[in-house]
């Protein structure tokens, strides 16, 4: 099974802005800040993070049977996550995002077993991406 990338992945990003519109600063490309989730969401630099975020599901996806065989590249993912002031609470607002995201893409397919099995696989990827905050 692969991830795909499709249009609805923008309602994530826009989804994730409504719910917590304190990440916005958090995204800033050549020192520049966005003035507005819609000047966001424009800027090819925050489309191709939307990409690596679906690139990291991508990988959990492929390695659903031996994540620890990620663990260190989600751990140091984490670090760098902290180093830019992200708050590891804002994963699960990510993780919201992505839900929805899903739901919108699957429609009836999406359903409470889908759900949880998404839920569970992001969990672990946010659990892996936690111990960049636990070392040091
Ligand atoms: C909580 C909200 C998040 C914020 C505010 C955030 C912010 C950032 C920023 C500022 C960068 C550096 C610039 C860039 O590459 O665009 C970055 C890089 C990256 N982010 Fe995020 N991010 C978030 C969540 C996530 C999540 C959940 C994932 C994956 C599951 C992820 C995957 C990545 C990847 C793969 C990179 C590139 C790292 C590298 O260059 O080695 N991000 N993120």
């Amino acid at each position: 099974m692969s991830v795909t990338f499709c249009r609805p992945d923008l309602s994530q990003a826009t989804r994730l802005f409504a719910l917590e519109p304190d990440l916005l600063p958090l995204f800033q490309y050549n020192c520049r800040q966005f003035s507005s989730p819609e000047d966001c969401l424009s800027s090819p630099e925050f489309l191709d993070h939307i990409r690596k975020v679906m690139l990291v599901i991508d990988a959990a996806v492929t390695n659903v049977e031996d994540l620890s065989s990620l663990e260190e590249y989600l751990a140091s993912l984490g670090r760098k996550h902290r180093a830019v002031g992200v708050k590891l609470s804002s994963f699960s607002t990510v993780g919201e995002s992505l839900l929805y995201m899903l739901e919108k893409c699957l429609g009836p397919a999406f359903t409470p077993a889908t759900r949880a099995a998404w839920s569970q696989l992001y969990r672990a990827v946010v659990q892996a991406m936690s111990r960049g905050w636990d070392s040091e």
